[in-house]
């Protein structure tokens, strides 16, 4: 008889044989930087990661560092909302202030989208007038996201993660990077995305739900593993450096063909719905909360993904990473 429980039996013999586990290095926090708001404000379902004002981010920050979080994934939440034209003048201020007080003691990615600085909530701009009125502008969706983008950068961002969806946007945001100059940027594409029901709490964080329609003209059918595969062949190819999946608990089957396909390291971003459904069924007393949290990080490792955001990056040292 085979008797793999031999190597099961107590947690030394277990850690022996342990093959998967992140390092913290390896984890992203996100953070959510609102403008106008007094004090923080908590999100349903994402436990510690608030929505926040810079002074008491910098805090927060400061604290993640001594905890051991090294990696940061930023959303900036301007105050004033438009149509098109917008003026990363917020963004800009936050990512400055936090690479002036904390250098290179973290490296500091930032989401590049539209969906939070535009009045109707989409991660692209439309045609105003004309034959096209009311479609997606997908040139000048391009160029405000390159624009974005090189702002960004020039700020003091260490990396640039688009999360829009829109084609051509890579290449759009790698040429700008090179032209200014800023050629050591790394892009961290959010290359398979799709269009999901498990970004409920991070839009009422992000103030970014859609005020009409919904996003399934642009992001990825769930149903559909050959596009989301050749989406992050096609970022590959125009110039991301990094590759992720997302929602990350529902994509894990596209992590290693990904990599197969691209060579390139390919993280998975375990969205808020998916971290919301552990605090609640944690609030519920239905599990552990640690427990369950580890659990999925070594599945997501186990599936071969390089590196993970997570809102709960910041309990990895508690929990033995
Ligand atoms: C913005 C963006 C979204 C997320 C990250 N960037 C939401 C969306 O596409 O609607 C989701 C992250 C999460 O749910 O944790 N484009």
């Amino acid at each position: 008889m085979k008797r793999p429980m031999r190597l099961r039996q107590n947690r030394l013999m277990r850690d022996l044989v342990a093959e998967a586990r992140f390092t913290r290095g390896q984890l992203l926090q996100p953070l959510f930087a609102v403008e106008g708001i007094a004090a923080d404000q908590p999100i349903t379902g994402l436990g510690e990661t608030a929505r926040q004002p810079l002074d008491s981010l910098l805090k927060r920050i400061g604290a993640d560092l001594e905890a051991g979080v090294t990696q940061f994934l930023l959303f900036p939440v301007p105050g004033t909302k438009g149509e098109s034209g917008f003026r990363p003048d917020f963004a800009a201020k936050t990512i400055g202030e936090i690479k002036k007080r904390f250098g290179s003691d973290l490296l500091l990615w930032v989401d590049t989208c539209l969906c939070s600085l535009t009045s109707h909530g989409h991660c692209g701009v439309f045609h105003a007038k004309g034959a096209h009125a009311g479609q997606l502008d997908l040139e000048a969706t391009r160029a405000e996201l390159a624009n974005l983008a090189k702002t960004y950068a020039a700020a003091g961002a260490d990396g640039i993660s688009p999360s829009d969806m829109m084609d051509g946007r890579v290449a759009a945001i790698r040429s700008a990077l090179d032209g200014a100059g800023l050629g050591e940027t790394p892009i961290m594409s959010y290359s398979t995305k799709f269009s999901s029901c498990f970004y409920g709490p991070f839009r009422e964080a992000a103030d970014s739900a859609p005020k009409f329609g919904d996003r399934k003209a642009y992001q990825i059918d769930a149903r559909n593993r050959t596009d989301a595969i050749e989406s992050s062949v096609r970022c590959a190819e125009e110039g991301a450096d990094l590759l992720m999946v997302k929602p990350g608990m529902t994509s894990i089957d596209l992590i290693l063909p990904i990599h197969e396909a691209t060579g390139k390291p390919v993280g998975a971003y375990q969205v808020s719905g998916e971290y919301a459904s552990l605090t609640l069924l944690a609030e519920k007393g239905l599990v552990s909360f640690d427990d369950a949290l580890l659990e999925t990080w070594a599945v997501f490792k186990r599936a071969g993904a390089q590196y993970l955001i997570t809102y709960g990056a910041r309990h990895a040292k508690r929990l033995g990473l």
